[in-house]
């Protein structure tokens, strides 16, 4: 099993999803990460998701940003994003029904939340990145209870 964490600059969002599954999960499933801008191509992800997910015992600080490709949709099973604009700028990228197929929001993951996108934590202050792990935690946690 493939999976891909999709945000806008992959340095706060899909590096921590990235993170986190590549913690809790076996060896059958690979994760990678990639952001739908490219402002950021080539940057470790910012201090203070670093920071966050440390405290939680999570290490991304070797992660490094790079921008979604096309081919991307061939190299993965499933393609989940933080909220409907990444959702809306990965599937402009579509080829086909098969691609768009893959896309799928992250927290739709989780049966019982009344949230559906992961927020953007860049502009705000430190609790919105604890929030992010919050949430993040529990749909990696749900994506390792359905592959069971
Ligand atoms: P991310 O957060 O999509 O969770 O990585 C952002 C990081 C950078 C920017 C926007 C969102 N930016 O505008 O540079």
């Amino acid at each position: 099993m493939k999976i891909l964490m999709v945000c806008l600059g992959n340095i706060c969002r899909s590096p921590l999803a990235h993170g986190l599954l590549r913690k809790k999960a076996a060896d059958n499933i690979e994760v990678d990460s990639a952001g739908t801008g490219n402002w950021h191509e080539g940057e470790a992800p910012d201090h203070r998701m670093i920071r966050t997910a440390r405290k939680h015992g999570v290490d991304i600080s070797d992660l490094r940003a790079r921008t979604f490709v096309v081919d991307d949709f061939d190299r993965f099973d499933v393609i989940y994003v933080m909220d409907q604009s990444n959702y809306n700028n990965v599937v402009k990228l579509a080829r086909d029904q098969n691609d768009v197929k893959k896309v799928k929001l992250l927290l739709s993951t989780l049966e019982d939340s009344n949230e559906y996108e992961v927020p953007d934590p860049y502009f705000g202050g430190d609790d919105g990145f604890e929030h992010v792990f919050k949430l993040v935690d529990s749909a990696t946690d749900a994506i390792l209870k359905q592959q069971q």
